[in-house]
Formats: C-alpha cells, sequence, structure tokens
C-alpha cells in the first residue's frame, strides 16, 4: 500500500483506498483492509466518479484549506463516505432531494460525525443557505438539466473566494444525440460568464462512460 500527497488516500497497483472512520462498517459493500493498525476501504472508481477522477490524474487534495465542504446529489452516500474517511476534520453538508436515498443516508451520517445530510433541491440553494454558510469546497453530481447552472449558483451561494470545486458533468446520454463536446463547450461557457475559472476537465472513461469532470475555482 503506498501513501498518496492526500493524508489517508492509499494506492495499491490501480485500486485506491481510503482509511476508515467507522472501522468494521462497509457501506456499499466494498473491500476491507487491515494494515498498520489502519482499516481500508476499497473505493471502486466504477462506483464513484471522484475516485475516477483521481486515478485519472495525479492524486492530490484540492489546495488549501478543506474546513467546509458542499456536496451536492449525495445518493446513497457511497463517494460521500470516502470523502468523510478522507476529511475527518471537516463539515461536509450533503444535499439529497430524493426522500427514497436521503434515508439510507441519514443513516450513513449518524456514523460520521463529519457528514452533515441536507434534504433540499440543489437548484434552491437559499433553502440551505443559512445552514451551510461559506464553503471551501463544491462538489456536485446531480445528472440533471442545466447542471453547470446549478453548480454557478451555489458557487456564488456559498463558494469562497478562491475556493474550488468539481462538477461531474454528464455529457453522454443514450436518449441524447447532442455531442458531448459540444455539452462540455456550453457548461464551460455558462461557469465562466458567471465568473468561475474552469481549470481542467478531464474525461472519466473508462470510468464513467457518460462523464467529465470540471474543476473549477471561484
Ligand atoms: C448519480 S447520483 C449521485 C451519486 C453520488 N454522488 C455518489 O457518487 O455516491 C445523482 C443524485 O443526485 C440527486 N439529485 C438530482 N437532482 C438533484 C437536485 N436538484 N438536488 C439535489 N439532489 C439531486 C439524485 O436524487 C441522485 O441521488
Amino acid at each position: 500500500m503506498d501513501a498518496t500527497d492526500w493524508p489517508r488516500l492509499y494506492r495499491h497497483g490501480r485500486d485506491l483506498f481510503t482509511e476508515s472512520l467507522d472501522p468494521g462498517h462497509r457501506t456499499y459493500g466494498e473491500d476491507l483492509r487491515s494494515e498498520g493498525g489502519r482499516e481500508l476501504r476499497r473505493w471502486d472508481p466504477f462506483r464513484s466518479k471522484l475516485a475516477g477522477y483521481l486515478l485519472k490524474r495525479p492524486v492530490r487534495p484540492p489546495p488549501g484549506p478543506l474546513r467546509s465542504v458542499l456536496y451536492l446529489g449525495g445518493a446513497h452516500g457511497t463517494t460521500a463516505s470516502h470523502l468523510s474517511d478522507l476529511l475527518p476534520d471537516a463539515e461536509i453538508f450533503v444535499v439529497e432531494k430524493s426522500p427514497i436515498v436521503f434515508a439510507p443516508l441519514l443513516a450513513l451520517a449518524r456514523r460520521r460525525r463529519n457528514l452533515l445530510p441536507i434534504l433540499a433541491d440543489a437548484q434552491l440553494p437559499e433553502r440551505y443557505l443559512a445552514d451551510v454558510g461559506e464553503v471551501d469546497f463544491l462538489y456536485q453530481d446531480v445528472a440533471q438539466r442545466d447542471q453547470a447552472g446549478i453548480f454557478a449558483e451555489n458557487a456564488e451561494a456559498a463558494l469562497r473566494t478562491g475556493g474550488t470545486g468539481l462538477l461531474m458533468l454528464k455529457v453522454r446520454s443514450v436518449t441524447q444525440a447532442r455531442p458531448a463536446g459540444r455539452v462540455a463547450a456550453e457548461a464551460r461557457s455558462k461557469l465562466t460568464a458567471r465568473g468561475l475559472t474552469v481549470e481542467s476537465e478531464t474525461d472519466l472513461r473508462p470510468f464513467s462512460r457518460e462523464h467529465v469532470a470540471l474543476a473549477i475555482r471561484n
């Protein structure tokens, strides 16, 4: 197991592992390993776009202090659980609009002190802004129309100046004939027009065939 530049994140061959904040428990059936008195959880890049992103680039934590994170589209908490492992001292606000997946997310958050779930629509940040305050990092994976607009709205509402974010942008879909390049270009120009800087674009294939990751700075 090799250490990476991100404390609590390890690499073993082509696999990533996070040091568990909740030893003995699995969130989504992931492999657990004990090593050097720690429990490590395998982070599946086919289940989590953030793991896929980290495997396609040099593994580095986002720059600057990471005291607070706003995560839009938490679903059952697969990726959120690994972020929770990686940022033990941060507050990670996880917004999810589906009551069906909110129940398991809430159960996960009861076991992890740094996860703060919010049942809300990410298109209406004014509903949760007072609880969240200003954040250092904005992560979005909501797979719905106007993904760039939702990101920009939340960045304006909550991302500190100089803060960074990742938008997992759905660019391909079996029901949509628009070319992926055009979807990404439109999203980039919308983000730029709202005063955000798009620092990189990463194709997530083979881990996700439908998404690119846009790294953004406010
Ligand atoms: C692809 S899943 C997220 C997977 C998750 N990020 C992970 O990696 O573990 C997308 C989630 O976004 C949620 N979602 C879609 N539109 C939303 C919105 N407007 N506000 C909040 N959540 C939304 C869906 O209910 C769904 O759970």
